[in-house]
């Protein structure tokens, strides 16, 4: 029997990578993300539509129709996130900081409450958080992104506290570099800035993080991965990454 499975942020990357890898065994698929006409293709029973996780009558919305559509949520993944700039503290406008914290953190915590409920009622439920290296290390211009997803670390961690006994399991998965549209929105659009973030290297693809959660739901329900940190081969830590020359560049 499949599972409804909610995901935030659908329409690229690790979020559309996800609902792809998860679009299988009669799962009931919810995607939702702003640029709804690239939402992930699915099968034809998905559900897909607007989501602003930082807006709360979208989120209302988009939760009352999802679960219209399938039923209670059985699996959420707490997906939708940007970074915007490397502005240092001293030099920022504080724009960027409030676009992250609404997005990361509020937007994370608007829809989880709102499932969370239904979950702890019915005693079952799977929540998985989509973290980031930048939660276990900080790097300069990125305090604010750093912050958010240490932020959500905190989080997540709390609901497991909250939550114990219910049944209700919550899983962090927290990638290192992952080959998406991420540097682009976090560059703004600048193209060669962003392709230069994996120059001469091997990123992870967004799939092999949809793996590391669809492994994370697979276990039987007694078992709770509670965090996968997952990086590139060539990635020791942030800002220590393995560049091949130009001249050598096939990848493994
Ligand atoms: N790529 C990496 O290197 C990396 C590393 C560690 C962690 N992460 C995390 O992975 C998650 C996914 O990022 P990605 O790498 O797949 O980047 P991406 O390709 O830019 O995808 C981000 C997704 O989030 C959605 N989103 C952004 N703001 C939203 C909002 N207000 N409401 C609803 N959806 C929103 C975007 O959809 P719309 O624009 O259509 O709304 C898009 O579907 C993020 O939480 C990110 O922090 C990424």
């Amino acid at each position: 029997m499949g599972q409804h499975i909610l995901i935030t942020g659908a329409s690229s990357g690790i979020g559309a990578a996800i609902a792809r890898t998860l679009d299988r065994d009669g799962n009931r698929l919810s995607l939702g993300a702003r640029r709804v006409a690239s939402l992930a293709e699915a099968s034809r029973a998905a559900f897909r539509a607007h989501l602003d996780v930082t807006d709360e009558r979208s989120v209302e919305t988009f939760l009352a129709a999802a679960i219209g559509a399938h039923g209670p949520v059985d699996v959420l993944v707490n997906n939708a996130g940007l970074a915007r700039g490397v502005e240092k503290v001293a030099e920022a406008d504080g724009q960027a900081w409030r676009e992250m914290i609404e997005t990361n953190v509020l937007g994370v915590l608007h829809v989880t409450r709102r499932v969370l409920p239904q979950m702890l009622a019915r005693g079952q439920g799977h929540i998985v958080m989509i973290g980031s290296v930048a939660a276990h290390q900080t790097y300069e211009g990125g305090s604010v992104y750093c912050g958010t997803k240490r932020a959500l670390q905190s989080i997540t961690e709390a609901i497991r506290l909250e939550t114990v006994g219910s049944g209700v399991r919550i899983t962090s998965v927290d990638p290192g570099m992952v080959d998406t549209e991420f540097s682009l929105v976090r560059f703004s659009g600048d193209r060669p800035r962003a392709d230069r973030v994996y120059e001469g290297m091997h990123p992870l693809r967004a799939v092999d993080v949809a793996e590391c959660v669809a492994f994370a739901l697979s276990r039987p329900p007694h078992v709770n991965i509670d965090l996968i940190l997952v990086k590139p081969t060539d990635q020791a830590a942030v800002g220590k990454v393995h560049r091949r020359p130009a001249t050598d560049r096939t990848r493994p």
